[in-house]
């Protein structure tokens, strides 16, 4: 079987994939015993299809602290995939950093990160899914879950301020996923950081091995251009906003003059040493050690300049991973899998307060999603069909009819979705890893017009299934503990409540230090500390008890009085370390 599919596949399949491929037709084979030839082969070619489809994606976010370029990497590379004509065009997704609480800056937020969240383009016969994740940091658990919906990511650093503080906590989310990551040290036109120091900041703080394939030649006002190791070729640097083409020269041999004619006597010898010292220091560069998130691979540019951005997606194209499977509670399913199945990362209410529909973004992650077809919405155990999906090719809206795993697309909802939801072809599977982590401020829900009180229990209830915090209920007397990543989503929620539900509230600030999840082998124990905390204890959206614990040291408390419970401050224990 292996040697067949081997051998008709028109596509590059790597071994593992053959592999895979064979088990998922013999399963159906094993399946279908009655099937008539002529059915065996119609089955077998749209399996072949699918992984057709599979291996033309790549789905991948890019992820950076604010201002280190994440607007500016993702706008060049739409330019080279023709996605866009100029610069410019896509919108800057972030809120004006001084402005904490302007409605209009969140409303337009809001607006342009639907336009913005999915970016699709052609290169190369591939089709590429950019997904967009929010600069502010408020926005940060929104983040995460598009981190849960992607196959790999590009970190961008900023060479002049190198790991700050954002990166190393998106960098946390990919470790804990095993995320293959690609890093991309931007601004190398402006005076920075030396690149050794950079690299060994990147393997200290971010905690992941680091391999150039790319190598600066001086930086700032001396920046010449890079050494691409993995082509062995010179990218001659030429500041240049709208071209997209650098020159390059091939130099296989370091020792030759070409280089000392191009670049200079000095700064040949100085990158002749630096790369002798990579190539002792760091270990070959290994695909499959990237594709299991333990090493990152490094490249250098400028991407206002587009420079080094071509190289950076070439490289992306053939080294970073297709569409891959998920984890389910009925165990994995891989995107080859000939029945369709995907699940609900993101929510996006209607910018129009008179149409409460939303947009939910289902990632899919087997099979074929196609238009106007029933599926089975798991949570609900309900049909559920869409006549008006939509997938996103840059600023564009288009309805589809028929999408493959990697690929995002939009469905209207009114109300039907929480995040995490899967929909599937009929299987009663649910996926797992969407996690929620612990919120960093808490404040309780309080109503201010007791005639609006259903108006208020629907809103907050929709607006926490759609991500923007999340709640936890305390008995007694139901009341609802709001916790967030940062300010500004108290907000957003005080001013949907008003505008959407006409319902009005306030917030009490409670002084909660995190919101731990608990398992344990010893349910009594687990029940005993339940009934001893009752005023710390909290129900999550799924009746998961949380412990809301009010300091580090109340923490360490619990800890060691009820050894037998384990505190966790992500909803998702086996991604999630232990406290
Ligand atoms: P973000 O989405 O990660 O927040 O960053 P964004 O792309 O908006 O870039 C932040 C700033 O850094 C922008 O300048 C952008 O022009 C600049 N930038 C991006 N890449 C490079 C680069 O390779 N070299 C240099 N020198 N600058 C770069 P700004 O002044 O904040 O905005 P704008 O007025 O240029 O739009």
């Amino acid at each position: 079987m292996a040697k067949l599919l081997k051998k008709t596949c028109t596509f590059d399949l790597n071994l593992t994939k053959v592999g895979v491929l064979s088990s998922i037709i013999q399963d159906y084979v094993m399946k279908n015993l009655n099937d008539t030839k002529s059915k065996f082969i119609e089955r077998t070619y749209l399996i072949m299809k699918n992984t057709e489809e599979i291996q033309k994606r790549k789905t991948f976010a890019i992820i950076s602290h604010p201002d280190a370029g994440k607007t500016t990497l993702t706008e060049k590379l739409l330019l080279f995939g023709g996605a866009i004509q100029t610069a410019g065009a896509v919108k800057n997704n972030k809120i004006k950093k001084t402005a904490t609480s302007d409605f209009m800056e969140i409303e337009k937020q809001r607006g342009i990160s639907v336009a913005t969240s999915v970016m699709a383009f052609q290169y190369n016969e591939k089709q590429i899914n950019i997904l967009d994740t929010p600069g502010h940091k408020d926005f940060a658990e929104d983040t995460y879950r598009t981190l849960t919906a992607v196959d790999s990511v590009i970190l961008i650093i900023d060479c002049a301020n190198g790991v700050e503080a954002q990166t190393k906590r998106l960098m946390e989310v990919c470790r804990m996923r095993k995320t293959p990551v690609i890093i991309f040290i931007n601004k190398m036109d402006r005076e920075g950081r030396d690149a050794f120091d950079l690299l060994d900041e990147l393997e200290d703080i971010l905690k992941i091995k680091v391999r150039p394939l790319s190598w600066p030649i001086g930086i700032g006002g001396t920046f010449q251009g890079v050494y691409n190791i993995f082509r062995k070729e010179l990218n001659l640097f030429a500041a240049n906003k709208t071209k997209i083409s650098e020159e390059v020269i091939s130099i296989e041999n370091l020792d030759s003059e070409e280089l000392d004619e191009v670049i200079g006597n000095k700064p040949a010898e100085t990158l002749r040493e630096e790369l002798e010292l990579i190539e002792g220091v760091y270990d070959e560069f290994d695909r499959d050690t990237y594709l299991a998130g333990d090493i990152a691979p490094v490249f250098f540019g400028s991407a206002i300049n587009n420079f080094g951005v071509k190289e950076l997606l070439e490289a992306f194209l053939e080294i970073s991973p297709a569409p891959r499977g998920r984890e389910t509670n009925e165990g994995f399913i891989q995107p080859e899998n000939n029945d369709f199945s995907g699940f609900i990362f993101k929510i996006h209410a209607n910018l129009d307060p008179k149409h409460r529909d939303r947009i939910a973004f289902l990632r899919i992650v087997s099979g074929k999603f196609e238009r106007n077809t029933f599926y089975n919405h798991v949570r609900l155990d309900k049909k559920l069909k869409f006549s008006n999906p939509t997938s996103f090719m840059a600023q564009d809206k288009s309805i589809i009819d028929e999408a493959f795993p990697g690929d995002v697309i939009g469905l209207y909802d009114t109300g039907s979705f929480k995040i995490g939801d899967t929909l599937t072809e009929g299987n009663t599977f649910s996926f797992k890893g969407i996690p929620s982590f612990s919120p960093e401020i808490f404040m309780e829900l309080e109503n201010k017009d007791p005639m609006k009180s259903k108006q208020l229990e629907k809103g907050i209830q929709q607006l926490t299934d759609e991500g923007v915090a999340q709640l936890f209920i305390q008995q007694p007397g139901n009341r609802k503990i709001v916790g967030t990543v940062g300010q500004l989503q108290f907000e957003v929620i005080s001013y949907r409540l008003e505008h959407e539900y006409g319902a009005k509230c306030a917030f009490v600030p409670k002084r909660y230090y995190k919101a731990c999840w608990m398992t344990t082998d010893n349910q009594a124990q687990l029940e005993q500390f339940i009934r001893a905390k009752s005023i710390y204890i909290a129900k999550d959206k799924d009746d998961n008890y949380v412990f809301l614990a009010e300091t580090p040291f109340l923490l360490q408390m619990a800890q060691s009085d009820y050894p037998a419970i384990k505190f966790h401050f992500t909803s998702d224990f086996k991604v999630g370390q232990e406290v």
